[in-house]
């Protein structure tokens, strides 16, 4: 098949990375998606390294199979505990989230001063970090895990005690005094509207835009989107998960409106 022509695997834990795909949908819509929520293993962000690279390895053995062009990783987890493991591993290009996304927040020099609310496992990567600093050595960085999120994200638990649940976390943040907080997760934005509740809209950073802007610069630059011929939708997605399909039909409408029930896939 001409290399144009290969559809992009897109990864997460669940219903997060599709706050990912849809950005790219909308800028490459022409292009066909194969869509892996592994639902059965989330969440990723309990979970140790070496566990992470056993579940990546087989998603990307997957994709393989699939003859993918590119895998973008949906998921801050993985970015930073399994990319540098399978880089130049496989045919296709990797795009990682975290690495990516920080370059392209860093651009902006008059910030200096920047929060992440991220995975246990993120956070005790530093991968944020490393990487902001990497791109701009005067930025202080202060990152804080959110483990109660994304369990309510993938329950779709909407009764929660709100202002608990999340100042938890919030209230350390704020009192860092940043310029911007960065939503390193992608299931968060499911819950950006009630975040936005306790803090300035304008502070958050949902990384899902810059980050498929990039993705979609390069694969351009590198000659591999297919044409797009009017401005109609031409591609498909397919959707993958390792558990509860119906459910995460559920959730996912919420960004991915008429997604079908996704196929099992043993992960
Ligand atoms: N959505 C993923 C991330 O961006 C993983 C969340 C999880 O399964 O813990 O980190």
């Amino acid at each position: 098949m001409e290399e144009k022509n290969k559809p992009i695997g897109v990864m997460d834990s669940g219903v997060g990375g599709l706050t990912v795909l849809k950005q790219m949908v909308e800028l490459c819509p022409q292009e066909d998606y194969i869509y892996i929520g592994d639902t059965k293993n989330l969440p990723y962000g309990e979970k140790s390294k070496e566990e992470l690279i056993s579940i990546a390895k087989k998603i990307f053995d997957y994709f393989e199979t699939r003859q993918v062009k590119a895998v973008i990783m949906a998921c801050n987890t993985t970015s930073a505990t399994v990319y540098d493991e399978f880089k130049d591993k496989y045919s296709f290009t990797i795009y990682p989230l975290i690495q990516i996304a920080s370059k392209c927040i860093t651009m902006d020099k008059k910030l200096t001063k920047i929060a992440v609310m991220a995975t246990k496992a993120t956070v005790n990567s530093h991968k944020y970090k490393q990487e902001l600093q990497k791109s701009n050595p005067n930025v202080e960085v202060f990152e804080q895990a959110c483990p109660m999120w994304v369990p309510i994200v993938e329950k779709n638990i909407t009764d929660f005690d709100e202002k608990q649940v999340i100042c938890e976390y919030l209230d350390n943040v704020l009192e860092f005094n940043p310029q911007k907080i960065i939503l390193g997760c992608t299931h968060y934005p499911y819950l950006l509207n009630r975040i936005e509740k306790y803090a300035a809209k304008d502070l958050f950073i949902n990384p899902a835009r810059i980050f498929a802007n990039y993705v979609t610069a390069d694969l351009k630059n590198n000659n591999k989107l297919k044409q797009l011929k009017n401005t109609q939708r031409k591609g498909h997605i397919e959707y993958f998960a390792s558990a509860s399909p119906e459910e995460f039909k559920k959730n996912a409408e919420i960004f991915m409106p008429h997604t079908k029930v996704p196929e099992l896939i043993s992960l």
